[in-house]
């Protein structure tokens, strides 16, 4: 019989009466642990081995949980140092015996939160007692891990490990061991004579032009035959939704902007018509650059005409600020607290020249915000601004864009609220409900630019605007109920790695 060489090294090294695991002959005919899972299912299919197959559940400690190995458990360590001021006679003050324990950061929320619950004693006001009859010597736990170190992990129950597992002490996973054994017609074959076919595993130009295709055997592929799990570097889950966005909006007829992550106040905030004394612009809302402190040059124009329409207002019966506008305050650089900046300074001209109607441009960029962290709030966040300039625009432009652009993403339930923004009017917030929570949740923001922008920046007909974050549309889409499972250090390395992308 003949058989492809990775066949036929498996098949001898197999035998009838003892399972032996493809890891195992692996080793022994040093081969590659795939490539000899592909060959058994391949001699299995032939009849000629069965695969037998078992689940092993693999027990590993953690990095902290190494350190508790020569350290011991943090609420170890608190009770005996408790025990040895004599907490288990009198409560005393719990500072003290945390210093005795020598118990520092993080461990000290360890050993508290785990004191208790395993009745070594109790916590109160900051008081700390002992529980004479406990015994640290008998601690479960700790016996759990030094088993586990020592590779006794079958002899622990099932419970002990889910405790350790719930502290994040280990690390447990399950994966499919599979065996062989030589069948009766494996034997036959075998004693028969087996030998090695010369298989070729792939279409090359060679073979095609010699034409020697015709006489070689291929090599059969299993695709059912389980493989290595590879975890190459992919394009981040958040990424991939700003370039499905961009996408859809260049599907809609826009154009990207681009533009400086640090930007001049003038830009940011003194073209959109936003007071020089709007609670925003406070120093506790903006991320200011120390150095350099300014930007070197703003169009003088462009500057007077801002400067007049924040003193004066603009047309006839304008009504300005009547404020003081110091020119010293809009060369402040900082963080663009929102894309507008970008949104600025293409109406102006300053980006790519005069622009004439009817354009549309967006933009997904980041922008910095100093909000408190939450579960719909990070200090950053990607926002995607998006502005129509056209002639007699409604809102029921902006509206039917928005309606649009989300149906495209599967959301078709979104609300508007009235709002104020000092650059546009009308305003609206907009909002869409989260799939999981039934919660409808703050999703952007929009609105048509007022006179008192445009007109200094040059524009005569109307533009309609918005930003949207990009981290919210997310949470719609994935169902995520915390900015923080989308955005951020924190994301979960499996949900990188497995999450399909969806389009
Ligand atoms: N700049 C606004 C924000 O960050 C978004 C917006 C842009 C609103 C353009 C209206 C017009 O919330």
């Amino acid at each position: 019989m003949k058989l492809p060489q990775a066949q036929v090294a498996v098949l001898n090294a197999a035998s009838a009466d003892e399972e032996q695991t493809t890891e195992r002959i692996a080793e022994e005919i040093d081969m590659d642990p795939a490539a000899v899972t592909r060959a058994a299912f391949e001699l299995e299919d032939e009849g000629l081995v069965e695969i037998v197959e078992r689940t092993s559940n693999e027990v590993e400690l953690t990095e902290e949980a190494e350190t508790y190995l020569d350290e011991r458990l943090p609420e170890l360590r608190l009770y005996e140092a408790a025990v040895s001021i004599g907490a288990d006679d009198e409560s005393v003050q719990l500072g003290q015996v945390i210093g005795e324990a020598g118990l520092e950061g993080e461990a000290v929320d360890i050993a508290l939160s785990n004191y208790a619950r395993k009745g070594y004693g109790t916590i109160d006001s900051g008081e700390i007692e002992a529980n004479p009859d406990a015994d640290p010597d008998d601690d479960g736990e700790a016996a759990a891990l030094d088993a586990i170190d020592e590779g006794n992990v079958a002899y622990q129950s099932d419970l002990a490990l889910e405790d350790l597992e719930k502290r994040g002490l280990v690390d447990r996973s399950a994966t499919t061991v599979r065996s062989i054994l030589l069948t009766d017609e494996g034997v036959t074959a075998l004693m028969e004579g087996v030998e090695a076919a010369e298989t070729v595993g792939q279409v090359t130009s060679d073979l095609i032009t010699s034409g020697e295709w015709d006489d070689v055997e291929f090599a059969e592929y299993n695709v059912e035959a389980d493989a290595e799990d590879l975890t190459p570097g992919k394009t981040h889950v958040l990424r991939q939704m700003s370039e499905r966005v961009k996408d859809v909006l260049v599907g809609m007829g826009f154009q990207e902007m681009q533009g400086p992550t640090v930007d001049a106040d003038f830009w940011i905030n003194d073209c959109l018509f936003m007071p020089q004394d709007h609670p925003a612009r406070n120093h506790w809302d903006r991320f200011a650059l120390d150095n350099p402190e300014q930007i070197d040059e703003l169009p003088e124009d462009l500057v007077d005409a801002v400067e007049s329409a924040h003193r004066e207002g603009v047309g006839a019966d304008g009504e300005g600020y009547h404020s003081p506008w110091d020119l010293d305050f809009a060369k402040a650089l900082a963080l663009r607290g929102h894309t507008t900046s970008l949104t600025a300074r293409h109406l102006s001209g300053e980006a790519m020249g005069e622009l004439e109607p009817p354009k549309r441009f967006f933009s997904i960029e980041k922008a910095y915000r100093n909000d408190t962290l939450d579960a719909t709030h990070l200090l950053e966040f990607f926002q995607i601004e998006g502005w129509v300039m056209a002639e007699d625009l409604s809102v029921r432009d902006l509206m039917g864009t928005f309606t649009e652009f989300y149906e495209q993403f599967g959301i078709t339930d979104i609300e508007f609220k009235p709002h104020y923004n000092p650059y546009t009017e009308p305003s609206f917030e907009l909002f869409g409900r989260h799939p999981e929570t039934g919660e409808m949740i703050e999703i952007g923001n929009s609105g048509i630019f007022r006179p008192e922008m445009l007109e200094p920046l040059g524009v005569d007909c109307d533009v309609m605007a918005w930003g949207l974050a990009l981290e919210r549309l997310m949470m719609l889409v994935t169902g995520a109920e915390d900015i923080r499972d989308v955005h951020g250090t924190l994301l979960d390395i499996d949900y990188l790695r497995s999450e399909e992308a969806i389009y």
